[in-house]
C-alpha cells in the first residue's frame, strides 16, 4: 500500500472518495504553507535538505530519503493499518468494540484531547525556528529540519481528524491551530512548555530528549484510545517520533562526551575555556527541561484524567503491561504537601492518580538515557555524574506547584530556594556562555562545532561528512 506522493495531499485515508472533506483540507493546505513560511525555520527555505518522507505505514521501508526544499515537503495524512475487530483495552468500556465514529457524549472531550495534542506540533516548529543559524554541523541542521517537517506532518494528522470527524467546529479548530503562536503574549500556544524559548542547541537537544519524549508518552496513551482513527493516527506518529528522540538523546550524549573529554584535560575542569560546555551547566539545563516536561503529564490528582480513562478516551502508555485495566478499586499512595509544610502520605483512588502511571514510565525512560550519558562520562575518564531531579522539583502544575523543593525532592523554604536557584537552573550567565559557543552555523560537510562530538554514523547509511544540506 505505497502512498501516492504526487497527490495534492498524499494520504492513505481515501481522500478521493470524500470530495467535501478533500476540498476542506485543500483549502486549509495553502494556509498551512503560509504558516510554515511565516513562522517555520528562518532562512534555509530554498536549500535542498536530505529529508525522509513517509511513503507507507508498514514497519519496513516506510520512508523515502531525498533532497527536498522544505516548503515543497509532501506533508500527508497517514493512519496505521486498522486492527480487525479491535476492542478497547481499558476503563469502564474495556473489551467493547473500538469506535469508528465519535460517540456523541464524548465529542467535546475528544475534540479537546486532539486539539491539545495538535497544538504542540506547530508550537515546537515555532520555538525552534531560529536554530538553523547556529547549527553545529550539516548533519545536525538536517536533523533539526527533519524534526520540524515531521512536527508539521503531525499537525496534518490531527487536523485531518478535526476536519473529518468534528465538522464545522473541527475546521475552526484547524484554523485556530495556525493562529496561535509559541511565546505570544496575546495568542500563546496552549501548554506552558510550548511557549518556553528554545534559544540554543543545548535547549534543542533537551527539548527533543525530554519534550518530544513527553510527546511519545502522550501518543502512546492516545494510541490506546477507544476512538480508533485517533489511535491509528498516533500509532503512525510514533514511528516518526522515534527519530526525534534519537536526535535528543544522542545529541546530549555527543555534547556530554566532548564536555567530559575537555573537562578532564583542563586543570581547573573548565570546559568553556576550551570551547566545550561545562557539565554542571548541562545538569542545570536538564533540570529545567525535565521538570517542565513533568508538568505536561498533568496533576498528580486529576479528575479529568480519571474521566478520560474511565470513558476509554485516553489510556496509559503500553496499557497491556498493566495487570488491572479498569482500576475501579485500587488506591495509590502519594506524598503530598500537607498543612504544616510537611509531606504527608495520602491515599488516592488509582483512577484519580492515573497521570502518575504515565509519569512513572516517562521517568524510567529518562533514567535509562541518563545512565547512558554517565557511561559516556566514565569512558572519558571523569567521575562527574548527571542525574534527574526529583519529580517534585520546580513544578508549576499539580500538587507540588506553589511549594519549593530541592532537586532531591526535599521540601524547603522559598528563601532557601532563591538562594540556590542558580545552582539548580540555568542562569543568564550560563545561557550567555552557551550562546558564546554558538554564534554561527557550521556548514562545511563533516565539520562539527567544538562543543559537540561527531555522531558515530550518518543518516540513511550516508557518511557523517555527507552534504546533508545543499545551499543554492
Ligand atoms: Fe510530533
Ligand atoms: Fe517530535
Amino acid at each position: 500500500m505505497a502512498i501516492d506522493l504526487s497527490a495534492k495531499i498524499p494520504n492513505n485515508v481515501d481522500l478521493d472518495r470524500d470530495p467535501k472533506l478533500r476540498r476542506a483540507l485543500e483549502a486549509w493546505q495553502p494556509k498551512y504553507v503560509e504558516w510554515w513560511k511565516e513562522v517555520g525555520p528562518v532562512g534555509f527555505q530554498t536549500a535542498d535538505v536530505y529529508l525522509r518522507t513517509a511513503v507507507d505505514v508498514g514497519a519496513q521501508g516506510w520512508a523515502n530519503f531525498d533532497y527536498v526544499k522544505m516548503p515543497e515537503y509532501r506533508w500527508g495524512i497517514f493512519l496505521a493499518r486498522p486492527e480487525p475487530d479491535r476492542t478497547i483495552g481499558f476503563g469502564d468500556v474495556a473489551d467493547e468494540p473500538a469506535w469508528q465514529e465519535v460517540p456523541g457524549e464524548h465529542r467535546a472531550a475528544l475534540r479537546r484531547l486532539i486539539v491539545t495534542q495538535a497544538d504542540t506540533e506547530p508550537a515546537s516548529v515555532e520555538q525552534q525556528r531560529r536554530l538553523g543559524a547556529l547549527a553545529p554541523s550539516l548533519y545536525d541542521l538536517r536533523n533539526l529540519f527533519q524534526v520540524n517537517v515531521e512536527e508539521g506532518r503531525h499537525l496534518w494528522a490531527m487536523v485531518y481528524l478535526l476536519h473529518r470527524y468534528f465538522g464545522r467546529d473541527g475546521r475552526d479548530e484547524g484554523d485556530e491551530l495556525l493562529a496561535r503562536r509559541a511565546g505570544s503574549p496575546d495568542k500563546p500556544r496552549m501548554l506552558t512548555t510550548f511557549n518556553d524559548p528554545v534559544e540554543d542547541w543545548l535547549d534543542f537537544f533537551m527539548f527533543t530528549m525530554f519534550t518530544d519524549r513527553d510527546g511519545k508518552f502522550q501518543l502512546l496513551s492516545l494510541a490506546e484510545s477507544g476512538f480508533d482513527p485517533l489511535a491509528r493516527s498516533c500509532q503512525f506518529m510514533l514511528t516518526e517520533e522515534a527519530h526525534h528522540l534519537f536526535v535528543g538523546e544522542t545529541g546530549i550524549d555527543r555534547i556530554v562526551q566532548r564536555s567530559a573529554e575537555i573537562t578532564r584535560l583542563d586543570s581547573n575542569g573548565d570546559a568553556f575555556r576550551h570551547g566545550a560546555i561545562d557539565l554542571p551547566v548541562i545538569q542545570r539545563y536538564l533540570n529545567l527541561w525535565f521538570s517542565s516536561c513533568l508538568d505536561l503529564f498533568g496533576g498528580e490528582v486529576s479528575s479529568n484524567a480519571a474521566t478520560y480513562f474511565a470513558a476509554g478516551l485516553k489510556g496509559r502508555p503500553h496499557e497491556e503491561k498493566y495487570v488491572d485495566h479498569v482500576e475501579r478499586d485500587d488506591i495509590r499512595t502519594l506524598h503530598l504537601p500537607g498543612d504544616s509544610e510537611r509531606l504527608v502520605a495520602k491515599e488516592v483512588p488509582a483512577r484519580l492518580a492515573i497521570n502518575e502511571d504515565a509519569r512513572d514510565s516517562y521517568i524510567r525512560d529518562c533514567e535509562r538515557a541518563v545512565a547512558r550519558w554517565n557511561k559516556t562520562i566514565r569512558n572519558a575518564g571523569l567521575s562527574f555524574e548527571l542525574s534527574l531531579p526529583h519529580r517534585r522539583f520546580h513544578r508549576m502544575i499539580g500538587e507540588y506547584a506553589g511549594h519549593y523543593f530541592n532537586p532531591d525532592g526535599e521540601l524547603i523554604t522559598s528563601a532557601e530556594y532563591r538562594l540556590r536557584a542558580d545552582d539548580w537552573l540555568p542562569s543568564p550567565s550560563d545561557r550567555a556562555k552557551v550562546r558564546g559557543l554558538q554564534t554561527r552555523a557550521i556548514t562545511r560537510p563533516g565539520q562539527f562545532a567544538s562543543w559537540i562530538a561527531p555522531p558515530l554514523r550518518g543518516i540513511d547509511g550516508r557518511p557523517v561528512d555527507f552534504e546533508y544540506v545543499r545551499f543554492d
